[in-house]
């Protein structure tokens, strides 16, 4: 069982980065190297997820790219539609504002923010019924890993959802493996041993849903050029959630490129 065939994606993850003036050089620097030399989107789907302040003015600047690019939310409100929610941004809100692409369950917010897994289930389940793809974020702990519990950790993580996803809308989910302990940590997980969670996680979703097969699942954690094409050469792992080395424009294309040119 493999999902070699799967178009990759690859996304940046820019958290609580950057500053007005360095997106602005970020992108432009970014959709320089792009006209340079293209990556043509039938090899890879590119995103950026930028704060939410940012979110307009990065899908406009995107809009201006040689290619498409994803403008995608970093989270999402738990409360569904409009109303008298001070502070939120609910899934209706963004796909309003053309936004069709959001994060959701990473692990920053699980255990930062309190996102408990009922809670992420209500963004999920919100976000999939406003039309939006959700990059769904799974991964174990150090402590987690090391007393063998990875797999039964994050295949729960990946049944946690289920309860909320309806038949069709499996194709409006993409999977992002991160181990927590490779997220901005300079270490990565082994492709060895990247790709044998991944293996795992696309059997888990076969089987729940016949998309299993055709299900996108992205390594993050620590993903840089240096990494990117051994990771992009396992078979099951489709694309990268890229934190860091999305925030330098070179670094996040040559990422894109190894992905483009290996998958
Ligand atoms: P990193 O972050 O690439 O900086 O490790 C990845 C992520 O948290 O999505």
């Amino acid at each position: 069982m493999s999902g070699s065939t799967i178009t990759p994606w690859v996304v940046g993850n820019w958290k609580m980065n950057p500053l007005q003036a360095d997106a602005g050089a970020l992108l432009k620097n970014f959709k320089q190297l792009l006209n340079e030399q293209n990556i043509a989107e039938a090899a890879c789907h590119i995103g950026v997820a930028p704060t939410a302040i940012a979110l307009t003015t990065v899908q406009n600047e995107l809009a201006q790219a040689s290619r498409h690019i994803m403008t995608v939310a970093q989270d999402v409100s738990r409360v569904a539609g409009t109303g008298a929610y001070t502070g939120e941004l609910s899934a209706e809100l963004l796909k309003d504002y053309g936004v069709e692409f959001v994060l959701i369950g990473h692990s920053e917010r699980r255990e930062i923010f309190a996102d408990q897994p009922h809670i992420i289930n209500e963004k999920v389940k919100n976000a999939l019924n406003a039309g939006l793809t959700v990059i769904y974020c799974v991964g174990e702990s150090l402590e987690q890993r090391e007393s063998g519990q990875a797999e039964q950790v994050v295949l729960q993580q990946i049944c946690d959802i289920a309860a909320v996803v309806q038949a069709e809308q499996w194709k409006q989910i993409v999977v992002a493996y991160e181990p927590i302990w490779a997220i901005g940590t300079g270490k990565t997980a082994s492709p060895e041993d990247a790709q044998a969670m991944h293996a795992k996680i696309r059997e888990g979703l076969s089987q729940i849903t016949p998309m299993g097969l055709h299900t996108a699942i992205l390594y993050g954690g620590s993903v840089k050029p240096e990494n990117a094409v051994e990771l992009a050469a396992c078979p099951d792992i489709n694309g990268a959630l890229v934190g860091g080395a999305s925030l330098n424009a070179e670094s996040f294309y040559k990422i894109a490129q190894a992905f483009a040119n290996t998958k």
